[in-house]
């Protein structure tokens, strides 16, 4: 099932918003606001995070002081993976279940908050979790385990969503749903944390925020409604402070509209009244099933290529895109030109900031991209439905 395209809010003119996650925003904003938070859950918190980098930047020393201070029992659960996997969701499930954990504190990106996120709710459901949150779009009556996030990387977006992002590696697929129980109680984002972040994976999280903004914008409705005008000044703030924060990686503000975009561009605002479409998040979804690749970088070489082939049903509207983002002149050529233009201008930034335009030049085997291909499915979002040959084709001028 497709459960990445459709946009669990409803469509059109008609929709239910609420965003139940508490975000704490800053540069000091840890020191400031956790200590009071972690009062306010019981004496056993479950301290997740990934491959060890927080105790690298003495983030894993500074949030333990604060746990030990407030008198917690504190159940480590780390080695989160990129990408991370059923297997690492379950065993952290029967952790939590084992000890009775009070809050789940997830200290990472977004695969750390998305497998504490279904560790949440593993811990406490009873029935196949798989078949109940991510292969079916039901509702799940039990109520998660408390979840507090601390934001170490940025782009997925994932601090302020109900989406956990998933790679089943016996069945080959990696999927996720934004399901509102699963939004954490809080999050609290410090952009000083992201500096030591390599700057390869700090850009791809930053293109990971741009792509989410564009796959909302390429869906429907496209006459005049609001979350396409806001998503015009998002983008064009993305474009601006991805290339500040190149030119200068100690530029404060540029990393804190980041931080922020990214969250801006997944808490479901610029979802409201629009069908979204995600399809280019399906096609590199199915490649992250097979290869664990970057997930920003697959995005990168993925996008352009789709828009290839779709910009000749949505003329329009990348023509807009076009003079929006990229500043291409409104008053010259005709539409097509100026749309394909727009989506070269997007290929060309893709460059200039460092990210693959080629699978081959991701370590990517040729070999897979037939499974990868027949994994993938096509999203109705969009101005027109790809076919299966058309999702080969895509994976094949992406190599
Ligand atoms: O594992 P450690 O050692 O912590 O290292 C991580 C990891 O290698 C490192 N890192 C994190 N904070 C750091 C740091 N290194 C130095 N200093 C710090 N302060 O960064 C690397 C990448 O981390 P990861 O969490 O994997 O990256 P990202 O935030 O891009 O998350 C990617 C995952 O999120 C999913 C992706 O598919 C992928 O699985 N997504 C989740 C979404 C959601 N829930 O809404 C939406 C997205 O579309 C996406 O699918
Ligand atoms: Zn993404």
């Amino acid at each position: 099932t497709n459960l990445y395209a459709s946009s669990f809010w409803g469509t059109h003119h008609s929709f239910v918003f609420q965003n139940s996650t508490k975000v704490y925003f800053g540069n000091d904003s840890v020191s400031t606001y956790l200590p009071g938070l972690l009062a306010q859950y019981g004496p056993k918190v479950m301290l997740t995070y990934g491959g060890g980098s927080i105790k690298k930047t003495g983030i894993y020393e500074e949030i333990m002081g604060y746990l030990k201070t407030a008198g917690k029992t504190v159940v480590e659960f780390s080695g989160i993976r990129s990408n991370p996997t059923y297997a690492k969701v379950l065993e952290g499930a029967a952790l939590a279940k084992k000890e009775k954990v009070d809050l789940i504190l997830a200290v990472g990106g977004g695969s750390v908050m998305d497998c504490s996120k279904a560790i949440s709710l593993g811990a406490v459901y009873d029935g196949d979790l798989w078949d109940a949150y991510w292969a079916h779009a039901g509702k799940i009556e039990t109520k998660p385990i408390p979840l507090g996030i601390v934001l170490t990387v940025s782009g997925t977006g994932s601090e302020t969503n109900g989406g956990s992002v998933i790679t089943n590696e016996s069945l080959k697929v990696k999927t996720g749903r934004d399901y509102p129980e699963l939004n954490a109680q809080f999050a609290i984002l410090n952009p000083k944390y992201t500096e030591t972040v390599p700057k390869f994976q700090f850009i791809s999280g930053a293109f990971d925020s741009l792509s989410h903004m564009m796959e909302i914008y390429f869906s429907e409705p496209n006459d005049n409604n609001v979350s396409d005008v806001m998503n015009e000044a998002l983008m064009r703030s993305a474009v601006d402070n991805i290339r500040a924060i190149l030119v200068d990686p100690h530029d404060e503000g540029a990393r804190s509209n980041l931080v922020w975009l990214a969250t801006m561009a997944e808490n479901r605002i610029l979802k409201l009244g629009k069908k979204t479409d995600f399809q280019c998040h399906i096609l590199e979804h199915s490649l992250g099933a097979y290869t664990f690749c970057n997930h920003g970088a697959g995005l990168a070489v993925l996008h352009p290529v789709y828009y290839r082939h779709i910009v000749k049903d949505g003329t329009k509207k990348f023509a807009r895109f076009a003079e929006k983002v990229f500043d291409i002149d409104p008053s010259e050529g005709d539409e097509l030109t100026r749309a394909q233009k727009g989506i070269e201008a997007l290929t060309a930034f893709i460059k200039e900031i460092g990210l693959p335009t080629r699978l081959r030049d991701m370590n990517i085997d040729h070999a897979v991209l037939v499974d990868v291909a027949a994994g993938c499915v096509a999203s109705p979002g969009s101005f027109r439905q790809l076919g299966k040959e058309e999702i080969r084709e895509i994976f094949e001028e992406a190599y």
